[in-house]
């Protein structure tokens, strides 16, 4: 069993991961040249929609334990991304946590593999996103993102063979789709 600090360590570095590179600093220490000053021109500034940053498609953890599987398939639209890659596996993942009669170690295997596959499917449903979600597509990423953080503190907590905690991201993972759902989905 992993402990607790390790779960913690690895959702920060998550966040280190995922965020901008830290920009190296302009003036060397020790140089009394001040910097100069931001002027923000409107003409010479890029528009919004120019200086996206794809946060996402690098988002999936690559450290140890996270495991990632391939998505079931490329899909080409995001509804069939949803209903084929991501709700089977949330299925699966709440059948194993609360109905399932297997030991529960299997359970948390099944888990912690459910996870993978939508982990697996992240890249994926960022670049439907991009196509679909045009000046709203950063929005869409943070959504993306979002998911990533939460599945993947549910599939630690399933390698840590922690049922409590399992529960308690698995309703984050919830979270993470519905409120994705709310904001892009137009019924
Ligand atoms: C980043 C945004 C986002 C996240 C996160 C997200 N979804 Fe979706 N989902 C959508 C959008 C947008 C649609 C509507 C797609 C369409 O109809 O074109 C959708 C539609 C669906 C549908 C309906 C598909 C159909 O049959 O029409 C299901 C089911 C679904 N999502 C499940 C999930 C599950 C389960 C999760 C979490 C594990 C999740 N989604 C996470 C954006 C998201």
């Amino acid at each position: 069993m992993m402990q607790r600090s390790l779960l913690l360590a690895s959702i920060a570095s998550l966040s280190v991961s995922c965020g901008a590179p830290s920009p190296a600093p302009t003036t060397p220490v020790g140089t009394s040249t001040p910097a100069a000053p931001a002027q923000p021109s409107a003409a010479a500034a890029p528009h919004p929609s120019e200086m996206r940053t794809d946060i996402s498609s690098n988002a999936v953890p690559q450290f140890f334990p996270s495991v990632v599987r391939p998505c079931p398939a490329n899909y080409d639209s995001l509804r069939e991304a949803m209903k084929q890659g991501l709700n089977p596996q949330l299925s699966i993942i709440n059948e194993a946590l609360f109905h399932d009669k297997r030991p529960v170690e299997d359970r948390l295997e099944t888990i912690a593999e459910g996870a993978a596959v939508i982990l697996g499917c992240v890249p994926v449903v960022a670049k439907l996103g991009h196509g679909h979600f045009d000046e709203t597509w950063p929005t869409f990423d943070h959504f993306v993102y979002n998911l990533v953080t939460n599945v993947s503190a549910l599939q630690l907590a399933a390698q840590e063979d922690d049922v409590d905690e399992v529960k308690h991201w698995y309703q984050h993972v919830k979270h993470a789709c519905a409120s994705c759902h709310s904001r892009f989905w137009k019924k």
